[in-house]
């Protein structure tokens, strides 16, 4: 059975901002779906309408078979969500934000899951202290244990490991796995982290602009893109003529003030390229091998990890920490 299905999905802010734009998804229990796409690409917008927070403009869907429109309360009941913001309250101990939790939900069986999820986090001997004390790794995981705590089917993730170190987000990418296996939940996250995708779905659309530009498995993906990319930033008297003339060129496009040559193989051609470039002073030159990111690059001709991304990331998320925190 599908956990997920939409059909035209749209949503509209404002009668103007065109968020996301007739996305159709169908997404299997049990698996992990990404959504992989640059800032104001429309991710959240997504979550927002699946789990009911934001109105749906147009078009449909359905969570575990109930109409998101129709049967709000039915799909409330089947989703969890983990938002990108903190949402854990700092001076209740972790076993306390799972009673508040459990208290906002209306559980009443409650214990013996939060029991069992404290466990499978190994958070248990830390229950009784306060969440002021927890490092960033283990916020994480009760944030996640909190999104879980009323079993869901599905649990949305919205970007999980934004503004986290290598180490704990390889440490949250094995969690999210064995959440996945372990419960049986289907997990829809959202990242601008190639590599995150790439290792962590079995199923990855790219969105740009609120449209899916292109969706399969990673390596579905990686094989839609078999040349290498040569990106040059060069003096204005290069032409596309001239870049297209060079032996083993296939395709020019400009991007800004760089261009983006597709070439069968990089090392091959880029002597051909330095060879007929050489007085036109190249000032920057970058190789892309085929990756998500280089799918990305052909689809849209522009860069998922922006330079800057990376400093944008840490911005939003401490901003978040302290909308949080107000
Ligand atoms: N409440 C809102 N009112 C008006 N416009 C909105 C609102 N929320 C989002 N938008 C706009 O919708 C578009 C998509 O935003 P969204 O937050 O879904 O993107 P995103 O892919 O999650 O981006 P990011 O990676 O920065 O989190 C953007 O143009 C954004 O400005
Ligand atoms: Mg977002």
């Amino acid at each position: 059975m599908d956990a997920i299905v939409t059909k035209g999905l749209t949503k509209v802010y404002d009668k103007k901002i065109k968020a996301v734009d007739h996305v159709d998804m169908d997404i299997p229990s049990g698996s992990i779906f990404g959504l992989l796409g640059p800032n104001g690409a429309g991710k959240t917008t997504i979550i927002k309408v699946l789990t009911g927070l934001s109105d749906i403009t147009e078009g449909d869907a359905w969570i575990a078979g109930f109409n998101v429109r129709k049967e709000p309360m039915r799909v409330k009941a089947r989703v969890g969500w983990v938002a990108a913001e903190v949402i854990l309250d700092d001076d209740l101990s972790a076993w306390e934000n799972l009673w508040l939790q459990a208290r906002l939900q209306r559980l009443g069986d409650w214990k013996d899951r939060a029991g069992q999820l404290l466990e499978f986090f190994e958070l248990n001997d830390r229950r009784k202290d306060k969440v002021a004390g927890f490092s960033t790794g283990m916020r994480k995981k009760l944030e996640i244990a909190l999104a879980l705590l009323h079993q869901p089917e599905v649990i949305f993730m919205d970007e999980p490991t934004i503004g986290l170190d290598a180490n704990v987000r390889r440490m949250l990418w094995d969690l999210i796995t064995g959440v996945n296996r372990q419960f049986g939940v289907t997990v829809l996250l959202t990242t601008h982290y190639i590599e995150e995708a790439d290792r962590l779905c079995d199923r990855v659309s790219i969105i740009d602009q609120g449209k899916f530009v292109a969706s399969g498995t990673p390596s579905e993906l990686k094989n839609r893109v078999h040349e290498d990319f040569v990106e040059i930033e060069t003096s204005e008297s290069v032409t596309a003529e001239k870049l297209s003339a060079i032996p083993g060129v296939s395709n020019v496009k400009s991007q800004g003030k760089a261009w983006v040559l597709r070439v069968p193989s990089a090392e091959e051609t880029l002597p051909h390229i330095f060879q007929a470039l050489r007085t036109d002073g190249i000032r920057r030159i970058n190789v892309e091998k085929p990756s998500l990111e280089s799918v990305f690059l052909d689809i849209t001709g522009k860069h998922l990890d922006q330079a800057g991304a990376d400093v944008q990331d840490f911005r939003k998320f401490y901003m978040n920490v302290r909308r949080a925190r107000r």
